[in-house]
């Protein structure tokens, strides 16, 4: 009586485990690979962002910097409807080099958790090159409401796609213009640094995303594969009985 009782008990224990351990283990770990497009996806209303972080290639680039640094990284997510109250033509206006500077203007490489902005010290660095090192961002708020400037646009951020380390995403509800992009008055032709030189490449390797996926789910059949071998000799136990 007794022993079918432990037997019991351990057979329900054997198909609680699985699920036990698979909740135990996150899907996409802080150590797995984070899939940018998919947190924007799922979010819902950054089709616009989503556009211009491929048609810059930034989109390749994230995933290897932010595998590539202990530090993590913050990325402010504007929604459609911010690219649709910019002036018209502000995005069309823009050469390819600035396209990459505005996205990268939108990058910390550092991972802040919303905590972290509000006393974070003035202005924080962004991905973007300027003429004077990169062009910062400067924060102001208190718990749960800070605001970004950038000298032109002021804006609440909203809540997190994202918040944990190494990769935070918020949503801001409006483009974060640099101040740089509004003193040149004129969009293009005229003459965009004076020495003419090029927006400074982000600071990471080769963007040769090539989206490989590493195996992710060996650890989880591995764990399977156990749970199967005990149960097998539990059952073998049982026959014994
Ligand atoms: C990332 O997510 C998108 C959208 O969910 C998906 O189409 C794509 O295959 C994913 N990429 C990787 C590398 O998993
Ligand atoms: C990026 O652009 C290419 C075409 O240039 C397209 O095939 C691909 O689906 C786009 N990816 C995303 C995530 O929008
Ligand atoms: C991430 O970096 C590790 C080494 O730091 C490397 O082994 C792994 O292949 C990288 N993964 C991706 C998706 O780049
Ligand atoms: C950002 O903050 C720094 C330090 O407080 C200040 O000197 C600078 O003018 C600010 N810039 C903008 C655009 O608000
Ligand atoms: C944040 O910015 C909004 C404008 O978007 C402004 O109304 C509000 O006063 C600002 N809040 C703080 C704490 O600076």
């Amino acid at each position: 009586m007794a022993s079918h009782f432990i037997l019991l008990t351990l057979t329900n224990l054997l198909f609680l485990l699985p699920s036990a351990l698979s909740q135990s283990a996150p899907a996409p770990g802080p150590a797995g690979p984070i899939n940018i497009t998919d947190i924007l996806v799922r979010g819902g209303q950054f089709t616009s962002l989503l556009r211009l972080l491929n048609q810059t290639r930034v989109l390749d680039q994230l995933p290897n910097q932010l595998n590539n640094s202990n530090q993590g990284m913050t990325l402010f997510a504007p929604t459609d409807n911010a690219f649709l109250n910019l002036p018209s033509g502000t995005l069309n206006g823009l050469s390819e080099e600035k396209k990459v500077k505005l996205v990268l203007y939108h990058v910390l490489p550092k991972y802040y958790s919303m905590e972290d902005l509000v006393d974070v010290s003035n202005p924080v660095p962004t991905q973007a090159g300027g003429e004077h090192g990169s062009l910062g961002l400067n924060f102001s708020g208190r718990a749960n409401q800070v605001n970004v400037s950038t000298g032109v646009v002021e804006t609440q951020i909203n809540n997190a796609l994202r918040k944990d380390f190494p990769f935070a995403v918020y949503v801001v509800d409006q483009v974060l213009l640099p101040l740089e992009f509004t003193q040149a008055p004129a969009p293009e032709g005229s003459s965009t640094s004076p020495a003419g030189k090029p927006a400074k490449a982000p600071s990471s390797p080769a963007a040769d995303g090539d989206g490989s996926t590493p195996a992710k789910n060996g650890g989880g059949r591995r764990v399977d594969m156990w749970v199967g071998l005990v149960g097998g000799l539990v059952m073998l136990c049982m026959a014994f009985l």
